[in-house]
């Protein structure tokens, strides 16, 4: 991450979802009203047109096709969306199911605190420092009140942070409650021994039980001399925003290292499936060619 800034990829995928907002009823599956007041300069100038309510057909053509198309990667809104729409869903399962404690891990401008109603349930949002401050301003700013308690943790994943995350207050009481650690959007921009680093502290995160669900590209996404274009132009995008990617694995080595930290019941689905899935469930029109294809999500138990 670039330093003094606040991560510009954490205000894409909230621009993404604020265009998933405006989406016809045929293809609606993600909610975030909140994701306006993150935008990222110069989207945010555009928050009146979203307001407006009067546009919203043509902005959501247009946000979902022109800014991926520009990049060169389309696909990319669709996938970031239905990740969030997955994980949202294993949240509100989560607490269905009885789990108060949630952790999300580079929460950047998750807005899950304030759209759920979680009145008995309490959220630690971990974060890098830039990115949790401008959040946290912006939350200030604008008076958003979460619906559960809501702590944060701001550190850095390529530094020594366990340590400094097991003498949080939030982890040192409840420590045999069990508890859902959510990685989205993160993984990529680590390198392996920080990846290998976060399984090893959620595996002690969870140690009274629990869910952890995060997201890994395909390992092609790193391989040097790929012949899938749309991959390269999304690591020459990122590199040039300073956040590059560093790490991508496929679903069974990535299954292999989980057991190893002691994680069971290991569930995957690539983002086809899911988007397959959800079109059933809820008579939906979403069709493979708008989604980047490249990701899978994991679900696993302690
Ligand atoms: C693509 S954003 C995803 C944000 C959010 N989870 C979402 O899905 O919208 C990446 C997030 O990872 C965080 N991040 C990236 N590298 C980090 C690091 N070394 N330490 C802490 N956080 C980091 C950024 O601050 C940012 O919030």
């Amino acid at each position: 991450m670039k330093a003094k800034k606040a991560s510009d990829t954490a205000g894409y995928t909230s621009a993404m979802r604020a265009i998933a907002n405006l989406a016809p009823k045929d293809k609606k599956y993600l909610i975030d009203p909140f994701s306006i007041e993150f935008l990222p300069f110069p989207w945010s100038l555009t928050k009146p047109l979203f307001q407006a309510k009067l546009f919203d057909p043509l902005i959501y053509r247009f946000g979902m096709k022109a800014p991926d198309k520009m990049v060169g990667f389309p696909g990319m809104t669709a996938l970031a969306c239905l990740r969030h729409r997955y994980i949202d869903d294993q949240i509100l399962l989560a607490y269905e199911k009885g789990i108060r404690r949630f952790i999300i891990l580079g929460a950047g401008y998750d807005t899950r605190a304030l759209r759920f109603s979680l009145p008995d349930a309490s959220m630690l949002e971990v974060d890098h420092p830039d990115t949790q401050l401008r959040k946290r301003k912006i939350l200030q700013k604008k008076h958003l009140q979460p619906s559960c308690r809501l702590e944060f943790a701001a550190v850095d994943f390529s530094q020594s942070w366990s340590e400094e995350l097991f003498s949080h207050s939030y982890i040192k009481e409840n420590t045999n409650e069990a508890t859902m650690v959510v990685w989205e959007g993160v993984s990529c921009y680590l390198h392996e021994a920080d990846v290998v680093n976060t399984f090893e502290t959620v595996s002690h995160l969870l140690k009274a039980g629990g869910v952890f669900v995060f997201d890994a590209f395909s390992a092609e996404l790193m391989k040097p001399d790929t012949r899938i274009e749309i991959l390269r132009k999304m690591r020459d995008f990122v590199d040039k925003k300073g956040e590059p990617f560093y790490w991508a694995e496929d679903e069974a080595p990535l299954k292999k290292t989980l057991a190893q930290y002691g994680f069971k019941q290991l569930d995957s689905a690539s983002i086809y499936d899911i988007a397959a899935d959800l079109a059933e469930k809820e008579s939906l029109s979403i069709s493979k060619d708008e989604i980047l294809k490249y990701l899978a999500m994991f679900r696993c138990q302690r």
